[in-house]
């Protein structure tokens, strides 16, 4: 098992660059089976999650080459196994996203029910919802969906709520349907922007990605991309909550503010100094952080995979916060962990009251999922004395060379491996 060792109390100074984006990446790799030329992407981030759906991409027939900079080159020409198996689903629950897509190109699907997470039960309810709108037949069977379509035809799909891998796997569907369809009360993260724009250098007819109303004219066939995946919003937003609570001053690089803009406007309410360029942010603490409150919510709003790492920051405020998570219904599981390391917090149903002004002191802890354990990384960064946390496979799925990049800014931090 390994475990990463952090050595608190050091103020984090100098430049990070951030990799680009696991949640546009996805998408992004499930669009390569939509068409049978060759694809490149760029800018991929090395991590499981992206092995993961390149294990599952290769499973189906796809041709993968990764190359050492970052790039991947995918070709779906020979796909010819359409179902995504559950040892590989159950790993990574975006590996549904080949639903939609290999129904649009194929007429046929089978891929296993993504089960919940640490985090919450997950449905894919809405998904099914849209695919059946556009004539796919649907079948639950052995822990399996099973869907089959002639061709899949142009609909109207409203979403009781906005789901981001929702929206992405019906505008996978959709853009090689017959007629028009209508995605109603869409989600609006940059990372569903990054699919439309390939899909439209693939020849689709989308309109509207980033707004709640998005309006597709399905086409015959799409031909093959190159693309640059968009930096990835929530690693920079875990590098300027590092800045802020360890009174550092950071400069990252290779991020889009505009994509980020809850995030700063929370900081700088709590006090923290953030200038902005174009594609970099300047991060300065300060020595005392005022309490802010919180509620997430879909994009533009607070990102709900944020409030883990925000939370440790209230922790240190002078005063007490109250933290919202609308998002997902078990999503506070860091606070224990934060609690054994000295944080003043208590939960009522969906909302945590953070009491501040408190000094975290070092402790074993123990990750549960992706972004609770880059929050136990930013409170071993503020804390006092030597922080250990396990189950650091988590970290793994969603931030590339974390421990290279926070101990190139001055941080103690090391990975080990015990027995
Ligand atoms: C995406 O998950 C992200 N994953 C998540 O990031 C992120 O936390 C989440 O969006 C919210 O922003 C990827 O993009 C790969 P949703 P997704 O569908 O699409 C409910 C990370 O750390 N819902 O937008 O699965 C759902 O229960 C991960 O990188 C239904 O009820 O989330 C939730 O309450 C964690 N039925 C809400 O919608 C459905 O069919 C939003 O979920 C679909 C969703």
């Amino acid at each position: 098992m390994q475990q990463i060792v952090i050595q608190g109390g050091k103020s984090l100074k100098g430049k990070v660059r951030i990799s680009g984006s696991k949640n546009a990446a996805l998408p992004i790799l499930a669009a390569t089976i939509l068409t049978d030329k060759k694809n490149i992407i760029r800018n991929v981030p090395k991590l499981r999650d992206i092995d993961t759906f390149c294990r599952l991409l290769t499973s189906l027939g796809t041709k993968i080459k990764k190359e050492t900079n970052k790039k991947v080159s995918a070709d779906c020409s020979n796909i010819s196994n359409l179902e995504a198996p559950y040892d590989l689903v159950k790993t990574m629950r975006a590996s549904f996203l080949v639903m939609g897509p290999l129904l649009a190109r194929f007429g046929e699907a089978k891929v296993s029910l993504p089960g919940g997470c640490a985090i919450g039960a997950r449905p894919i309810n809405l998904h099914l919802k849209g695919f059946q709108s556009m004539g796919a037949k649907i079948k639950i069977k052995d822990g399996y969906v099973l869907a089959k379509a002639k061709h899949l035809k142009g609909a109207k799909i409203y979403f009781d709520q906005p789901t981001v891998t929702g929206t992405e796997n019906l505008m996978l569907a959709a853009v090689l349907a017959k007629g028009t369809s209508l995605i109603e009360n869409a989600a609006k993260e940059p990372e569903v922007v990054d699919l439309a724009k390939v899909l439209i250098k693939m020849g689709a007819n989308i309109k509207g990605a980033g707004t709640d109303t998005i309006k597709i004219v399905g086409v015959a066939h799409l031909k093959g991309f190159d693309h640059n995946i968009i930096p990835d919003r929530i690693e920079t937003g875990t590098f300027m909550i590092a800045a802020a609570l360890t009174n550092g001053e950071i400069k990252i690089l290779n991020c889009i503010p505009g994509n980020v803009k809850a995030l700063i406007v929370k900081l700088q309410s709590a006090g923290v100094e953030i200038t902005t360029k174009d594609n970099s942010l300047f991060v300065k603490g300060k020595h005392s952080i005022k309490p802010v409150n919180l509620v997430t919510s879909p994009y533009p709003g607070f990102p709900t995979d944020m409030q883990a790492q925000f939370m440790v920051l209230m922790t240190m405020a002078k005063g007490t916060s109250i933290i919202s998570e609308t998002i997902f219904e078990n999503r506070f599981m860091h606070i224990a962990e934060l609690k054994r390391m000295g944080a003043d917090i208590s939960i009522e149903g969906h909302t945590a009251m953070v009491k501040g002004a408190k000094k975290l002191s070092g402790a074993p802890v123990m990750a549960t999922d992706l972004r609770a354990s880059a929050c136990l990384i930013l409170a071993g960064l503020a804390a006092k004395g030597k922080t250990t946390i396990s189950r650091v496979y988590h970290l793994d799925r969603g931030y590339e060379k974390i421990e290279e990049k926070f101990s190139a800014l001055g941080a103690s931090i090391k990975r080990i491996s015990n027995h």
